[in-house]
C-alpha cells in the first residue's frame, strides 16, 4: 500500500487567510477539477507548537515566527490528495510560493494575498509527502481502504 502511494499522493493545507476568506470551496473545486483524488480532508487548527513542528525546517529564517503566528491565528484545512505524479503536478496548480510570481489562473494567482497569505501548501518532495500527510493524519485514517 505504501509502495502504491509513494509519488502518488500529496499534503495540502487551505491556510487561514483562506479559509477566513471563504475561500475553501472554491479551491477545493480547483483540486477537483484538476482530477485530484481527495483520501481524507479535515478542517483543524493548529497551536503555536504544533505550527513550530511543522515548519520546523524553516525556523532560522527570519520570517519563522511571524509564520507560525499566522499559521496558528484560526482554522485550517489539511488534505491528502492521490493523483499520479501528485507532489509535482500540485505545486503546479498552486503556482509560485509568491502570489506576484504565480502564473495566472493558479490557486495563490487567485487566492493568495501575500508571500506569508499565500492560500495553500502543498508538499514539495515526496518524502516530505508522507512526512506531512502522518503530521496530520493517523495511518489508519491513510490506509482507511485497507480496513474496510
Ligand atoms: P509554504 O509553501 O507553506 O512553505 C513555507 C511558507 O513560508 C511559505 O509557504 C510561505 O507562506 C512562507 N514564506 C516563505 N518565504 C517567506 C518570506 N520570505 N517571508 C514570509 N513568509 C515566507
Amino acid at each position: 500500500m505504501i509502495d502504491d502511494m509513494f509519488g502518488n499522493i500529496t499534503l495540502s493545507v487551505i491556510k487561514p487567510d483562506a479559509v477566513e476568506n471563504g475561500y475553501v470551496i472554491p479551491i477545493l473545486s480547483h483540486i477537483v477539477k484538476a482530477k485530484f483524488h481527495i483520501i481524507a480532508l479535515k478542517m483543524t487548527e493548529l497551536s503555536k507548537k504544533s505550527a513550530k513542528k511543522f515548519y520546523a525546517e524553516h525556523k532560522k529564517k527570519l520570517f519563522f515566527e511571524s509564520l507560525v503566528k499566522f499559521m496558528s491565528s484560526g482554522p485550517i484545512i489539511s488534505i491528502i490528495l492521490e493523483k499520479k505524479n501528485a507532489v509535482e503536478d500540485f505545486r503546479n496548480l498552486i503556482g509560485n510560493t509568491n502570489p506576484v510570481y504565480a502564473k495566472k489562473g493558479t490557486i495563490r494567482n487567485l487566492y493568495a494575498t501575500s508571500l506569508e497569505k499565500n492560500a495553500i501548501h502543498g508538499s514539495d518532495n515526496n518524502q516530505n509527502a508522507f512526512k506531512e500527510c502522518l503530521f496530520y493524519f493517523s495511518s489508519r485514517e491513510i490506509f482507511l481502504k485497507e480496513n474496510l
